[in-house]
């Protein structure tokens, strides 16, 4: 076992390149679950986001990615896709081999992020979600050979401080994943949108469909989580023969609900894999 592997979680200091969405709602959960502040480390361009976090959370920061990566035990890069090889380029000198590099950028693989950090091993990738704002995220997780027991544990207590984690053994199931629980939360926007429409339509107030339609999608949702039988049985728990939710179900199952939403996960999936290949062209310099 080494150094690492006795540290225990709260003993490392984990530096996040990226101070957005995605690095302040983790950080901030890691804080929540009382992570020690002074262990983690935030760098990006932008003074007044880095003087936010340091004002709400207390962890240190620094505008330059380098210093802050610097002798961390664990780099969370949080930065866009777009820009994720310019950063990892300039970081690549400054990385121990040790480090355990986990990335939330959707549709960088393993094998890119590795090439442009100086063919660096221990990484593990990530695909989270927006509910991860309110701690209520799925992340799929993904973890080269060369990521230890430890720092596997490490990683899934890192995005479990936002939400439920799985790990999948084969990064070709990243797709699937986002096409799952990384886009998911726009179709379930789609579908409370829809719903509340024809509320009004129907002669509801906007605001009292808006309260209803959410509170039934996260009634539902809690529901599901929490029953020991699966979806479909409850749903059939509340279709009554020739009752009014039969209707409705039979008017999704007659426009093909389910078809429409394979088509839909299918070309997310598909769009995913394109995005894969684009990032893939984009190789460090020999
Ligand atoms: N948001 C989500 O729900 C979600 C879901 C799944 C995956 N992700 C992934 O999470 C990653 C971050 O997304 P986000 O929503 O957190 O984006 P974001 O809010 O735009 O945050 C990106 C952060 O990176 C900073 N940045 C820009 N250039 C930088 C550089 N050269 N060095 C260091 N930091 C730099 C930005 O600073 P400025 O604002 O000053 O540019 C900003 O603080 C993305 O790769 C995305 O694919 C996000």
């Amino acid at each position: 076992m080494n150094i690492l592997q006795k540290k225990s979680l709260y003993d490392n200091k984990i530096a996040f390149i990226g101070a957005g969405n995605m690095a302040s709602c983790i950080l901030g959960g890691l804080v929540k679950q009382g992570f020690p502040a002074n262990n983690i480390y935030v760098s990006a361009p932008d003074q007044p986001q880095l003087d936010a976090l340091e004002k709400k959370y207390q962890v240190r920061t620094s505008a330059d990615n380098a210093a802050c990566a610097g002798d961390a035990d664990i780099l969370v890069l949080a930065v866009k896709p777009q820009i994720l090889s310019k950063v990892c380029l300039r970081l690549s000198e400054h990385l121990s081999p040790g480090t355990l590099v986990i990335s939330v950028a959707a549709g960088i693989d393993c094998e890119s992020i590795s090439g442009w950090l100086n063919d660096h091993q221990a990484i593990v990738r990530c695909m989270p979600n927006t509910p991860a704002l309110v701690q209520e995220g799925a992340s799929g997780l993904f973890a080269t050979d060369a990521v230890s027991e430890t720092q596997r544990q490490n990683a899934a207590a890192i995005m479990a401080s936002v939400g439920k984690v799985c790990w999948i053994e084969d990064e070709q199931l990243m797709h699937p994943i986002t096409a799952l629980s990384g886009s998911g939360p726009a179709y379930f926007f789609l579908f409370i949108e829809s719903m509340i429409e024809t509320a009004v339509k129907q002669g509801l107030d906007p605001i009292m469909a808006r309260t209803l339609a959410i509170q039934t999608a996260l009634g539902a949702a809690t529901l599901a989580g929490q029953s020991d039988v699966d979806v479909a049985e409850l749903r059939r728990r509340v279709t009554s023969p020739n009752g009014t939710t039969e209707q409705a179900i039979a008017t999704f199952e007659a426009k093909q609900l389910r078809g429409t939403v394979e088509a839909a996960m299918e070309a997310c999936s598909k769009r995913s894999q394109e995005l894969a290949l684009e990032a893939k062209a984009v190789t460090a310099p020999k």
